[in-house]
Parts: structure tokens; sequence; C-alpha cells
């Protein structure tokens, strides 16, 4: 395969191959070493590595981005790069294109002894065995999260959701029939910081785990001599997020768990409640509030709304607290401001004392909906 490399390399220069005679030439010689050294595959242990690459989202496009400017160095670790992509429209395939990467459509054809190393970055797709075992060095995977917490498609979301202070990326070998358990080659913690988004985290462990990934590839072999299993202690399972999670349940929600589920789904599903049989978009969540209720109601149960006039905030009751959004969608967009006059006022006034439903929000049970949605499909 060396010979293969080195003598298409050579030609190239000279200007002398048409890229599909090279190709025919390549794949022939490739079958003649592997029959020769049939009981190792015959892959250099040492970079710049061919790689293959398979991804989707813009969390992936991290990942190609520094494969993809590494091979223009003299020190570089990555020679060949090639793409893998589902057939949509999706961020990897436009990198790709823009940047003149040979793309694949899925399942990748002409794999046999074209490449030292796999790179998977978020395909949502599980690999088999026997395209595994075409990797002398295996197909890596950048995974964000502390393996093995959050397994599963929906890490960052999970993290976030479950008020997670430290996070990782970790870098790690896929193994065949089942999702992230492979043996850990690289790890980096992360600090979450307060108040941050599932979209700001994955942006920040996208970055370091593009970084992490070349710094793997460059040290490869000792990389995989000292790999580490997962254990089974402190495995979770992150699953896919959907829209059912977004109806919020006044009397069983938290100021804390509210503020984390807006700051794991919000910017793609908004929060929902009930008002008067209608469905209720929150947005613009401004967090924990402090209020007095200038309003005459006694007992203040979780769902009831108060319009704070001065922030401009309508502050709902829930189980341990009030929190404020500044918008709601009812039909059409309002601020605060706006659904205390053209509504809430007027449902107020008319409530008796002991009959406040009127004044509600009021939590949707029984919640199901199809909407499934990855970590890291396109933001
Ligand atoms: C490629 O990666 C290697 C190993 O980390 C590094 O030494 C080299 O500077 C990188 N080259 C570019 C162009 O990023
Ligand atoms: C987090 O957000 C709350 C309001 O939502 C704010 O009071 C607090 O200062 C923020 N903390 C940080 C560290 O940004
Ligand atoms: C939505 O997610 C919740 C929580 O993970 C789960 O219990 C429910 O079955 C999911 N619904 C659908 C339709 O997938």
């Amino acid at each position: 395969m060396w010979g293969c490399r080195s003598a298409g390399v050579r030609l190239k220069l000279l200007g002398l191959l048409q890229p599909c005679w090279l190709r025919t030439r390549c794949r022939t010689r490739v079958v003649v070493n592997l029959q020769r050294f049939s009981t190792s595959l015959a892959s250099s242990p040492r970079p710049p590595w061919r790689v293959l690459f398979l991804g989707t989202d813009q969390f992936a496009v991290e990942s190609l981005k520094l494969l993809t400017s590494n091979r223009s160095s003299s020190k570089k670790i990555v020679e060949n790069l090639e793409v893998v992509t589902l057939s949509d429209d999706v961020p990897v395939r436009r990198f790709a294109q823009q940047n003149q990467l040979p793309l694949h459509s899925w399942p990748p054809e002409d794999v046999d002894g074209r490449f030292d190393v796999g790179v998977v970055v978020s395909f949502g797709v599980l690999l088999p065995e026997r395209l595994i075992k075409k990797f002398p060095h295996g197909i890596l995977n950048v995974h964000p999260s502390l393996l093995p917490r959050w397994r599963g498609p929906a890490p960052v979301f999970h993290t976030i959701l479950h008020g997670d202070t430290m996070t990782a990326v970790s870098i790690i070998q896929i193994r065949p029939h089942r999702f992230d358990v492979g043996p850990i080659l690289n790890q980096e913690l992360h600090q979450v910081s307060k108040n941050c988004t599932a979209e700001e985290l994955g942006a920040a462990l996208a970055t370091k785990g593009a970084h992490l990934l070349i710094d793997t590839l460059s040290t490869l072999s000792e990389r995989i001599a000292n790999k580490r299993e997962q254990g089974q202690i402190g495995a979770t399972f992150a699953p896919k997020i959907n829209a059912s999670m977004s109806w919020i349940l006044w009397e069983e929600q938290t100021c804390d768990q509210i503020d984390r589920l807006y700051r794991a789904i919000g910017s793609r599903i908004p929060l929902r409640t009930t008002w008067m049989d209608s469905t209720v978009k929150l947005m613009d969540f401004v967090g924990k509030c402090y209020i007095s209720l200038s309003d005459q109601r006694t007992t203040v149960i979780p769902g009831s709304v108060s319009f704070q006039k001065e922030s401009n905030t309508l502050a709902v009751c829930c189980k341990d607290g009030w929190v404020g959004f500044r918008t709601v969608v009812l039909k059409k967009r309002l601020t605060a401001v706006d659904f205390y006059n053209g509504y809430l006022h007027q449902t107020l006034q008319r409530n008796t004392p002991g009959q406040t439903a009127e004044g509600l929000f009021v939590s949707r049970k029984g919640r199901t909906e199809a909407h499934q949605m990855r970590d890291n499909s396109p933001m």
C-alpha cells in the first residue's frame, strides 16, 4: 500500500495520470499486498494517516475542519481525507463539497485497504463490524460527554438538563452493535459554565473535541496500546429529546428544573403550557423571580400568573417559587404587558376569591409527541 501511495504521488506530480487509471492501479496493488501480508493488515504504525470521516452535523464539521487544515503542514498527521455522509443536505456534506473532499454516500463501497483509520462524529447510524474491520487502527469517535456517563444520541442536552457541573469530550474506539461503549483513548474534562445553553456547551465541546481528536491521531499507536475500557459504574443513557418534554408541570417542577429545561431545549423547542384550553409558548425566560403580589389572591397555587410591571415580566408560580418570561406566543407573539392587557387583566378581574382558575397556566398531562431530536442536529 505504501508503494502504491508514493507511486501515485510521484506520478501525480508529473501530471501523467488520469485519476481513474490511478484508482484502478491502486486497487490492484492493494489486493496483491493484502494477499502477501495476509496475517496483518499492512498499515503504517505512524502518521500521517489516510482517514475516512463519517459525520453529519455542525458538531462533526468542527472535527472535519481541523483534519482538513492539518493536511497542509509539514508535520501533518492527515495524509488523505475522504468523507461519508448520509444523503441529506447536511453541514458535513456542504463542508466536504466546499473543500473538494471526496464524498461517499452511505454505506461506503470501495474502502478495502484504502484507509488507516476511520473517524465517526455524530453520524447516528451503527457501523457494522465488517466495516470497522477494514480499518487497521479502528474507527474513532468524538463523543461530547464524560463517558460512561451519557452514552447515546443526546449527551449535551442531558448534561444541561441534569445540572452536571463537569463534563468532558471523549475519544473512543468504536465497537460494533452498541453505541458509545468502546474503549477510551483520550478524555478531557470540561467545566460546564453556569447558565450555559445546550448550544453553547455543544459548540465548546465541538472545538475541544476536534483538538483532542488531532492529539489522539498524532499519538495513535500509544493511545491504542494504553486504551481504557469503560466501566459499568456511572454509566447512563441519554435518549433523544422530544417535544413532549417542553410542557411544563407547574406542580412538579422547581425553578431550577425549569431553568435547566429552558437552557437544554428552549432555543429549539419553546417551553409550553395551556391557558384556557389554548397552547401558550413561553419565551425569553428570565429565571427565578422574587415577587410581591399586588392582587388580592391569598392562596397561590402552581400555575398562577402574575404580571410584574416594573420588569415587564410574567411570573409563574411553580413547585418552589416563581419563574419569569418576557414573551408568550398565544396565536401571535405578545410581550408580557400585551398579554396582561389583552388577556390576564380581564380574567383576573372576573375571578372571585377561591376561584382563580382563569388566572392560571395549566399543566398539560398525558403528553406525547413524535417529534424527536438529536443533540447535534443542525443548530
Ligand atoms: C497537524 O497536527 C500536528 C499534531 O498535532 C501538529 O503538529 C501540526 O502543527 C498540525 N498542522 C496544522 C496545519 O494544523
Ligand atoms: C445566570 O442567570 C441569572 C438570571 O437568569 C442571573 O441572575 C445570574 O447572574 C446568571 N449567572 C451567571 C454566572 O451568568
Ligand atoms: C419523549 O421523551 C420522553 C422522555 O425521554 C419519553 O418518556 C417518551 O416516551 C418520548 N416520547 C416519544 C414519542 O418518543
